[in-house]
């Protein structure tokens, strides 16, 4: 097995020592950051004659030698082959290429090293799941244009409030999603400088070209000091950090669906495909996936617990520790974006039962309010209205009626302001359409709302173009 310092070693190192130590079981997904962050080391250690010409060239074309035949597969990371990616790769390479492989970790440690690949890794993950909740954000701004109309109740306390639309309840999801793509804008800014070139700790004596490799890797700089370069690991955290606001939304529309799925609500049915049965109770067709959505957020704010402690009592500058950074961003980005998905597939396929729903808001009395404005607008103080409206409220509940039904002479009994004009006043689609503040679910503000949306996203889908 390749190690990087066995000179000044006279035993071997113990096998259990090695299970702890060796991280290429995982770290071999940063196969291709790594590669990468070489390919340029080295096209800078000849640029700056630290190496030949013919020696940067020549380690150039073995690596890019191993980056092709790993993508094809003709070449097999084997475990316990080496002790992490980079030595796997430079084990590789001096194989393959001979001496001229041992002279590419000039100037370069393995710490600024693994620092590089992550922060390269990190940055593509945040494309990619600012791609997945642009296709979310795509699905429930669909969902809110067809559903401007549809009245339902809005909740607090899970008690019918005040009516909504079922556009307006999905924008504020939209709106949730909205800020999480921007924070993985933020995170990916945060993390655009480059540490390559900070050595083990304390940069090094060759003359090296920090500007050059931050640019050709495609960062906007280099880091500053070399010691933080080494051992700053707060982007990961940050997009971890992410990651479980993203999944702490998705928890909730889990929740959401959940009970508007169940049998007492019959809001929404979710498609076969996003559902399974019981294998005793025939007639069951459960709410897994969105179950599973909401049970997956325990391990993504896991992944974030876990980094946060292994950092707090590092002492400058790289500690081992630091190799319990991967595991928990590997997992955190795979958990996350599975469910972003099947959030999207779910909610492209899931049928809202519209009339339920508006029943619902027309049977739970979220006209209340409205109500009591109609008898403050009739010159009725409103403690006096929300009073004589409650009581109205108790007397529908026993007799099994809305407000809006109610007769003339039922209305009139509670209070003579009360006019044929009340039905209009009332009408849960009226409450629903005088809402017109902005943000409001009425008609006009909705689509005002939609039309931003709509422009926010073409917007944000243009500025997604290929990562590096
Ligand atoms: N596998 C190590 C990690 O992931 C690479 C850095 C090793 N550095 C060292 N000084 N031992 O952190």
């Amino acid at each position: 097995m390749a190690q990087l310092w066995g000179g000044r070693f006279t035993g071997t190192t113990s096998e259990l020592t090695k299970e702890l130590n060796d991280s290429l079981p995982f770290d071999q997904r940063l196969w291709r950051q790594d590669i990468r962050g070489s390919i340029v080391h080295a096209r800078m250690l000849g640029r700056q004659g630290i190496l030949t010409g013919e020696e940067a060239d020549h380690i150039e074309e073995g690596l890019r030698g191993i980056y092709e035949d790993l993508e094809s597969g003709k070449l097999a990371i084997e475990a316990g082959s080496a002790e992490d990616i980079h030595s796997f790769v430079e084990m590789v390479l001096t194989q393959r290429i001979g001496e001229d492989g041992k002279r590419l970790h000039t100037g370069r440690s393995r710490n600024d090293q693994v620092a590089l690949d992550l922060r390269l890794f990190v940055r593509g993950a945040c494309c990619e799941i600012r791609s997945d909740l642009l296709a979310l954000e795509e699905t429930i701004l669909h969902i809110m244009e067809q559903n401007v109309h549809t009245t339902m109740p809005g909740f607090t306390h899970l008690q019918k409030a005040q009516p909504v639309t079922l556009a307006h309840h999905f924008g504020a999801y939209f709106e949730m999603f909205r800020r999480d793509v921007s924070r993985m804008s933020d995170t990916k800014e945060r993390l655009n400088e480059c540490p390559l070139g900070a050595g083990a700790l304390a940069g090094t004596t060759y003359p090296l070209d920090r500007g050059y490799t931050a640019a050709e890797l495609g960062f906007r700089c280099p880091t500053r000091n070399s010691m933080d370069s080494v051992s700053d690991r707060d982007y990961a955290i940050e997009f971890l950090n992410d990651l479980s606001l993203i999944q702490m939304h998705l928890s909730r529309l889990s929740e959401e669906i959940i009970l508007w799925n169940s049998n007492e609500y019959r809001f929404v049915e979710i498609d076969d495909a996003y559902s399974t049965g019981s294998s005793i109770m025939p007639q069951k067709k459960n709410p897994d996936v969105a179950e599973l959505i909401r049970g997956k957020t325990g391990r993504v704010f896991g992944d974030l617990n876990s980094l946060l402690v292994t950092m707090k009592g590092i002492p400058l500058a790289y500690d081992k520790d630091m190799q319990e950074d991967k595991e928990p961003v590997f997992d955190a980005l795979d958990t996350v974006s599975l469910c972003l998905k099947l959030m999207n597939g779910m909610l492209k396929t899931i049928r809202f039962n519209d009339s339920v729903m508006e029943a619902s808001a027309k049977h739970g009395y979220t006209n209340a309010t409205d109500a009591a404005d109609y008898l403050v607008k009739k010159g009725v103080p409103f403690r006096d209205a929300h009073g004589i409206i409650g009581r109205m409220v108790l007397y529908g509940i026993e007799h099994h009626k809305p407000l809006d039904e109610f007769t003339m002479d039922e209305f009139r009994s509670f209070g003579p302001e009360f006019d044929e004009d009340v039905y209009d006043a009332i009408a849960i689609r009226t409450c629903v359409d005088r809402r017109l503040t902005k943000g409001a679910p009425g008609q006009q503000a909705m689509e005002e709302e939609i039309r931003e949306a709509k422009q926010w996203l073409i917007h944000e889908c243009d500025a997604d173009a290929p990562h590096s």
